[in-house]
């Protein structure tokens, strides 16, 4: 899983690389490097697509493919900041989805980063804190109990750079 803070480097073909050589032996590569170029650049840049395929040897369609089956993977640079909402079920039955909506209200829809760049928001399932949901994880700290009212709170002071 990405821990991406929103402060990831810019892409560098050279680091991809090096990336991509230091994951080319596992067993079905693709899928940890993807996940390890997302981890240091918080997006999977387009042209690490053909390094990949030359790499592991795999048609840049294969490579495309397993980037569109699973949903993790980022086409373009996150926000500033990384926001996580739980919609696990322990979330869900102590009111997730009414802060879901809370934000969707304040422009913050998950799987999408806010017009001004600031905030990338996406949907986890469970992080660990069930017992005391809903959960957050803003730039990677995680925030429990998470009302509207709260979680308007930790945006705005994100935002702030506070
Ligand atoms: S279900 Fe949300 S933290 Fe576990």
């Amino acid at each position: 899983m990405s821990m991406n803070n929103g402060s990831a480097p810019v892409w560098d073909a050279g680091r991809a690389q090096a990336i991509i050589d230091a994951h080319a032996k596992l067993e079905g590569a693709s899928l940890p490097i993807l996940h390890a170029l997302q981890d240091e650049f918080g997006y999977i840049h387009a042209e690490a697509l053909p390094l990949i395929a030359e790499t592991l040897n795999l048609s840049r369609a294969e490579v495309v493919g397993v980037v569109h089956f699973y949903h993790d993977f980022r086409h373009e640079p996150p926000g500033r900041h990384t926001l996580k909402v739980c919609r696990a079920e322990a979330c869900q039955s102590l009111g997730c989805e009414s802060l879901v909506e809370h934000l969707s209200e304040a422009g913050i829809v998950l799987g999408e980063t806010t017009a001004d760049g600031a905030i990338t928001a996406d949907t986890v399932y469970c992080l660990g804190n069930c017992a005391l949901g809903p959960s957050v994880m803003l730039d990677g700290r995680l925030y429990g109990r998470v009302t509207p009212s709260r979680a308007d709170q930790l945006l705005a002071t994100a935002r702030s750079g506070a």
